[in-house]
């Protein structure tokens, strides 16, 4: 069957007066609604409020960011330019820390900057940003269709699977990673039933990957968090894939909050756990995942969820995005380029380098 993907996120118009239409992930599942970004602060404030989230898609929004944020530097000196080129590449950087994709992306634009400042005038370079940004758009469609077919070969038909937060088309150019794996071998008419953790506080198990799911008829059912050991114990998951925001030399990866928990439940029940990633994904100057950034986010994420009060005024909220699973609980890393098994720094710079 052929299935519309999600378009997570889309340029509109020239390098000059266009914007950056995208989905906002905060109205999922009840709207499905676009915001059209046309200011480097609204790119920054999208990503920051997780409007546009997920490791790969961050990268390709900020990748736009910067195109935006060229556009208040119209036919002013070159090193203007230049300066404000650095100013939104950091302003960026800024927004949020723990997902590597985001400086790999920021780090292309500001190296394709530099090559085609030796000849080209600002409005040129502008121009040339633009056509960078879209191609790191489209490669990522493709990391994620090539991530889909290595996954699937892993996983055989009639399994029960679990997933955590959204790796999937909206955390992407499109098509996603774990949900990638799910969306392919469903192309191939393999039967899954997919166990989607809720993933406190934010909830992007339950209105994301649900949301992804149901739309294309996969056999979805969500559970809160800390019913997966249960799940587990009844025997119901033959393989959890998830996805990755920084994976470090020796494969140590960060994601989403409850990660770590579910491989070491998967670890306990003797059930393979899968990372899918691309690798623009890793961070092969950070030697063990200790040395990863964790994002800290606002302490009413959890006392004040969806705008309910839930803990009494003034407790102590300790509120980390992200945790670092270690590589030794990973049974393979499925990137576009093959899937990397066993986990070690050996196999990791074969197959990232
Ligand atoms: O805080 P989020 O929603 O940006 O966190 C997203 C995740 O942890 C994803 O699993 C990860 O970025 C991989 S997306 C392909």
């Amino acid at each position: 069957m052929n299935h519309k993907p999600v378009e997570t996120m889309r340029w509109i118009g020239d390098e000059q007066t266009g914007s950056l239409s995208l989905i906002d992930q905060t109205r999922l599942p009840l709207e499905l609604i676009e915001l059209n970004c046309t200011t480097v602060e609204m790119v920054w404030e999208a990503i920051k409020q997780l409007r546009v989230r997920g490791a790969p898609a961050i990268g390709i929004a900020a990748a736009y960011g910067v195109v935006v944020g060229l556009q208040t530097v119209k036919g002013q000196s070159e090193a203007a330019f230049d300066a404000h080129l650095t100013k939104a590449i950091e302003y960026l950087a800024g927004s949020r820390p723990t997902a590597v994709n985001l400086f790999w992306a920021l780090d292309r634009m500001q190296r394709r900057a530099k090559e085609l400042r030796a000849t080209k005038s600002p409005a040129e370079v502008h121009r040339l940003l633009l056509t960078e940004a879209k191609a790191i758009h489209d490669e990522d469609r493709e990391l994620c269709r090539a991530i889909g077919r290595h996954g699937a070969a892993l996983i055989p038909s009639g399994s029960g699977v679990l997933t955590h937060c959204n790796a999937g088309g909206l955390a992407t150019a499109e098509y996603g990673t774990a949900l990638s794996v799910f969306f392919t071998c469903q192309d191939q008419g393999k039967a899954l039933k997919v166990f989607v953790d809720e993933t406190r506080p934010l909830l992007q198990g339950a209105r994301l990957t649900a949301w992804e799911l149901t739309q294309r008829g996969i056999d979805a059912t969500l559970i809160c968090d800390n019913m997966a050991g249960q799940v587990m114990r009844e025997g119901r998951v033959q393989a959890v894939v998830v996805g990755a925001d920084r994976i470090t030399a020796n494969g140590d990866t960060a994601n989403k909050i409850g990660t770590y928990s579910v491989a070491v439940l998967a670890h306990a029940h003797g059930i393979p756990f899968y990372v899918a990633a691309p690798t623009t994904t890793f961070d092969l100057t950070l030697a063990t995942g200790d040395l990863i950034p964790i994002e800290q986010r606002a302490a009413t994420e959890i006392t004040h969820g969806f705008g309910r009060q839930t803990a009494p005024e003034g407790v102590a909220v300790y509120n980390p995005a992200f945790d670092v699973t270690p590589a030794r609980l990973i049974r393979g890393i499925i990137t576009e380029r093959g899937v990397i098994d066993p986990v070690n720094e050996e196999n990791i710079r074969r197959v990232v380098s």
